[in-house]
């Protein structure tokens, strides 16, 4: 077999065999099949696309091109989550202490944040003392002792994916439906849970700005998910305005901490609670998730985790922003709120220091910003609207960019539900 002729065959639009995949990603990871070779392949996949059986191998294949997550010994418990990718999108903070408060256990391994999107590890690891780096032994230790932990990768899992991830980054092919399914659901596969939701958002602040890309890349995941023999579901949820009143790092683990405490009339909360239910799908799940909340459970293995990762135990009770300055933002004019651009505060949220450009990038893990109001809600001229937390002064004219954030207008718009469908 030459990678050549797999390339060839992909130009011309041919069917790949489960040999001819296998075949390249291993060439990827022992460094037979050249950078050059797999992009002209990364092109070619982008162009003419895959059929959901040559996804599935792929997925598959780079599912096996590195170490996987044994989660046997917790039997059918095991439940793992994963976002496309959002803004003020902090449901993991939510989901995993309710999932872990109902009995489940949960091996989150989750990545930091670069461009607009934040990142679990940098949330966490902005609560003090907290560590997102853990050995194997750890990570496993913690999960017997209280069901869940959130790491950056313990084991070297899916290295054909980061190889090709970094090259589609500079191909332009990162916007395929068959590569982003196959670069999420090989990491889903490699992380060892039976029961996986997806939340794949949609909208100007996300990958698939529309809802047929969104709907397109929940089935081809969840079908290559139950293909592999486990149980997937995922939800396309609405991401034009922030999920969370709050984005920024330590900003969004309070917003969390709100949910955990009882909070309902946000849709952080609609949205966390919905992954819940999809995870549980039995009778009642609802019910038994705001239980988890209502019974302070949740919280508690929230804290728990916290500790178990290096906070001190009442690191909850203490202020979790600290920014050295804030400025409160208030509305140019009077009117209802028509929308809250989601790219808007994220791109001002990274331009404070809250987010990355490069990989190796430091953030500042306290600034960020705190809306008070939402889509439909009416404001007069000079109400409170916001809150901009940065640290370093001369941020201080970035404010503008917030107030432009809001656009408001004369007309009330109608209120919308955040989980736009459910993909089974
Ligand atoms: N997230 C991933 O892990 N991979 C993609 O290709 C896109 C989003």
């Amino acid at each position: 077999m030459r990678i050549y002729d797999i390339i060839d065959d992909k130009r011309r639009s041919k069917e790949l065999t489960r040999e001819q995949i296998g075949f390249w990603i291993k060439g990827v990871v022992d460094g037979s099949v050249a950078d050059y070779q797999s992009s002209a392949l990364l092109m070619a996949i982008a162009i003419n696309g895959m059929t959901e059986q040559e996804t599935c191998f792929l997925t598959q294949a780079m599912a096996d091109s590195g170490d996987k997550a044994d989660l046997s010994a917790y039997g059918d418990r095991t439940v793992d989550k994963h976002s496309s990718g959002g803004v003020g999108d902090t449901t993991s903070l939510i989901v995993i202490p309710v999932m872990a408060a109902l009995g489940k256990v949960c091996a989150k391994m989750s990545g930091r944040g670069l461009g607009h999107t934040g990142g679990t590890l940098d949330k966490l690891e902005s609560v003090d003392g907290v560590t997102t780096s853990m050995s194997e032994s750890a990570f496993f230790g913690q999960l017997d002792t209280i069901g869940l932990a959130i790491a950056g990768q313990t084991m070297k899992m899916c290295p054909a994916d980061k190889i090709l991830y970094a090259l589609r980054d500079v191909t332009a092919t990162v916007e395929s439906i068959p590569l982003i399914a196959a670069s999420i659901m090989s990491k889903k596969l490699a992380s060892g849970a039976r029961n996986i939701v997806l939340d794949v958002k949609c909208g100007k602040g996300a990958f698939m700005h529309d809802l047929k890309s969104a709907e397109k890349l929940a089935r081809l995941m969840v079908d290559t998910g139950l293909k592999a023999g486990r149980k997937v579901s995922a939800l396309i949820t609405a991401m034009d305005e922030p999920l969370s009143d709050y984005i920024g790092n330590s900003l969004e683990v309070q917003g969390a901490v709100e949910v955990l405490k009882g909070r309902t009339d946000c849709p952080l909360y609609e949205v966390s609670k919905a992954l819940c239910v999809a995870l549980l799908d039995c009778e009642g799940a609802g019910e038994k998730v705001d239980e988890a909340i209502r019974s302070g459970a949740a919280l508690a293995k929230f804290s728990k985790m916290l500790a178990a990762q290096g906070a001190d135990e009442d690191v909850l009770d203490r202020p979790l922003v600290r920014s050295k300055c804030k400025i409160e933002i208030f509305a140019a004019k009077s009117g209802y709120v028509q929308s809250v651009d989601a790219m808007k505060i994220a791109e001002t949220v990274l331009a404070l220091g809250g987010g990355r450009n490069r990989k190796e990038d430091e953030i500042l893990p306290h600034v960020g910003v705190k809306t008070d109001v939402r889509r439909g809600d009416f404001v007069n001229e000079d109400d409170q609207i916001a809150t901009m937390y940065f640290d370093k002064y001369e941020h201080v004219a970035l404010a503008k960019e917030v107030q432009d954030a809001f656009a408001i207008a004369d007309k009330k718009p109608t209120k919308k539900s955040f989980v736009l469908e459910t993909v089974k």
